[in-house]
């Protein structure tokens, strides 16, 4: 971790990504104008810029640099400057066709869109140095730049054979020699024995299955060498800006090729990309995710909202645009401010005349600044520059106190896109969904937490999906419980190692059966539409287990309808009381409403409660500063709800004292009164 942890400081930082190479002087004259009245403070500057900077290698083009640098730091603007290496130039394509990026199917990708390299390539990996250095050269001390940006969302996944001898090794680093590798795969499966290192690929399309084991430590080989590309780059920015700090936008994951903790730990400031998946309330629980995991990931120190939109942005399952409603931009930001972002950008400041992306939205749209979509930005604007300094960084103390956390792990993920699973209905990312907009609905704040990651701050911990759990994570776990904490674990969890093999001997969830008070004998994965009714009259689906009690006390039992495998009668939720902690086992997925029951249950038995005021679609979070807290209560909803606060209402400057009154869609921030900061 760097020892460099400057905050982005000086008010909400508020504006978006600038592309000054595609635009003309009077353009660009009119940018600023704008900027002032939407009181933005902050450009992205360069992030695609590779072939504008370096118009032929090692030859540099910094003039439209300069000048765009000098223009903002003359508007008071800072700026947040990119290294360009998400999007290699044409010339290096055509210099270097080897390090061009490899499908698993093994077909050679060409230029002609982004993100098109191969992490793995020595030419990539120089040319982006050389490019990172000169950037650094020039502008580690200049006075506008207030933080870097490198690269733009790591996430380029390659095959093919430069890919494959940095495969091997990684996989000699980490497992010595091919005996240890045979037997961690357990290649006799299926005659996969090597005895020679040339033997190893990266796991190509093939014939049918690939070895479960090869599968996943090719998904952490390639998130490595992602991380090697962060780490290049933050070397050279450290040596040479050292007084900057250094950033990398993670995306908001939907799919998943990086490991979030381990690049936290490269960066000074975590920063997060939000785009909205849905048009309806579910999308407010998506922004409360985001924010939630960039919090967590950025482990108390400050982070940004990177890139969202002001409205529309793809939808690639629904094949269209989906539009944000008025005001709408304005609660999300307030979200994500809420729960601890130093600010709030966006991608794009004012969308291009034509390129790929040319309709997403932007700050300044096609139709100008006499739109709605302007309107909003500069009203938004105005509202943040209320704010002031208010959001100040409490220093060392969470900027949001939750009590509760989700077990969020890269393996776990990978774990579940194995094949032959016992069910396809396993994945990772809906699972840990479901669980965190429950508890958004229920106004319970949520932080995630690594498996192998510090529980103790915890009254809850929930793991809705976990399969692989080393034996290290185990011990943790149990010490957590043994704490006093309270451990929530989903069916499957820990039934393998880290390496996907199945833990021998006691049965499924091996990993927690013993702390659990159960032994799980048998899963029992049902058909689409299959329902089980629970004893407690919860209902429940896909997913079933022959589950004993070995000192556990059931909570709900399945009845009639449960699969014959387990007849009516055999536990399906289970309680078990160790020491001073609790762990709850659920054998079945439950559906929405029922899994609203269970978390109340358990929730309200680890003592952890939400603001009184919270629900009916009033958000609230009490953000802690250096002095005290700031209240945010946003109302999703179209009535008016209700809050009881005493302090300085921060967008209005009038002092509440009382029953506060939050008007449908609108944001209410409140700095409180006097009082212990807690
Ligand atoms: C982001 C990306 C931007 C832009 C945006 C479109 O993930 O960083 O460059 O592509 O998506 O929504």
């Amino acid at each position: 971790m760097s020892e460099v942890r400057p905050a982005p400081a000086g008010g909400v930082w508020f504006g978006g990504d600038h592309n000054p190479d595609q635009w003309s002087e009077e353009v660009l004259r009119e940018d600023i104008d704008l900027m002032r009245r939407a009181r933005v403070n902050t450009v992205t500057v360069g992030v695609f810029s590779w072939s504008t900077l370096e118009p032929e290698p090692g030859v540099y083009d910094f003039g439209w640099l300069d000048a765009a640098l000098a223009r903002f730091h003359d508007a008071g603007i800072r700026v947040v400057l990119a290294t360009p290496t998400a999007s290699p130039p044409p010339w290096f394509s055509r210099l270097h066709p080897e390090a061009l990026p490899v499908t698993a199917d093994g077909v050679r990708l060409l230029h002609g869109s982004r993100d098109t390299y191969n992490p793995a390539a020595p030419a990539y990996r120089a040319a982006a140095r050389r490019i990172t250095r000169a950037l650094a050269e020039r502008y580690g001390a200049h006075p506008a730049v207030a933080l870097w940006h490198v690269h733009n969302e790591y996430g380029t996944v390659s095959y093919g054979p430069v890919t494959d001898a940095a495969f091997r090794a990684w996989l000699q680093e980490r497992y010595g020699d091919l005996d240890t590798l045979n037997a961690v795969w357990n290649a006799p499966f299926w005659s996969q024995v090597r005895r020679s290192w040339d033997d190893v690929h990266a796991p190509q399309a093939t014939q049918y299955l690939h070895n479960p084991g090869h599968m996943l430590d090719f998904r952490r080989f390639s998130a490595d060498m992602l991380r090697q590309c962060l780490r290049d780059q933050v070397e050279i920015l450290r040596e040479l800006s050292p007084s900057v700090p250094v950033t990398t936008n993670l995306m908001l994951p939907s799919w998943h090729h990086l490991d979030e903790w381990d690049v936290a730990r490269e960066v000074d400031v975590v920063s997060v990309d939000h785009y909205l998946d849905d048009e309806g309330p579910a999308g407010e629980a998506h922004a409360a995710f985001g924010a939630d995991l960039a919090r967590s990931f950025a482990g108390g120190r400050p982070w940004l909202l990177m890139e969202q939109a002001t409205t529309v942005v793809y939808d690639y399952a629904g094949g269209r645009m989906l539009p944000k409603a008025p005001g709408r931009m304005r609660r999300n930001t307030f979200q994500y401010l809420a729960r601890g972002a130093s600010g709030s950008l966006f991608f794009q400041w004012r969308s291009p005349l034509v390129g790929a992306e040319f309709f997403h939205s932007a700050m300044v749209p096609h139709a100008g600044a006499d739109t709605r979509i302007f309107r909003e930005v500069a009203a938004l604007g105005a509202d943040l520059a209320q704010l002031g300094d208010a959001l100040s960084d409490p220093g060392a103390r969470p900027v949001v106190a939750a009590r509760v956390a989700i077990v969020w792990g890269s393996d776990a993920w990978w774990a579940t896109q194995t094949p032959m699973l016992p069910s396809g209905d396993v994945a990772f990312l809906p699972a840990v969904r479901r669980v965190h907009t429950a508890l958004w609905e229920a106004g319970i704040v949520t932080d995630v937490v690594a498996p192998d990651g510090d529980l103790s701050a915890y009254d809850l911990v929930l793991a809705p999906s976990l399969i692989p759990v080393s034996d290290t994570q185990r011990a943790s776990f149990e010490a957590y419980v043994r704490a006093g904490g309270h451990l929530a674990v989903w069916h499957f969890a820990g039934s393998t190692d880290e390496h996907l093999r199945v833990r021998a001997g006691s049965g499924y969830s091996a990993a927690f059966a013993e702390l659990a008070g159960i032994r799980v004998e048998e899963p029992v994965p049902l058909p689409d539409g299959a329902v089980l009714t629970l004893s407690d009259g919860s209902t429940a689906g896909s997913w079933s287990e022959l589950v004993h009690l070995v000192g556990a006390r059931a909570v709900a039992l399945y009845t009639a309808d449960a699969h014959p495998v387990i007849g009516a009668g055999s536990p399906a939720i289970t309680r078990h009381a160790v020491d001073g902690g609790v762990v709850h086992y659920l054998s079945t997925r439950l559906d929405d409403a029922a899994l609203r029951t269970h978390l109340a249950r358990i929730v309200a038995e680890a003592g952890v409660t939400a603001h009184p005021d919270t629900g009916d679609g009033l958000e609230i979070v009490r953000r802690r500063t250096d002095d005290g807290h700031v209240v945010f209560a946003i109302n999703h909803s179209d009535a008016p709800r209700t809050l009881q606060v005493t302090g300085r209402d921060l967008l209005t400057g009038d002092d509440v004292d009382g029953t506060v009154s939050v008007g449908p869609g609108d944001v209410r921030v409140v700095r409180e009164g006097t009082g212990p900061a807690t």
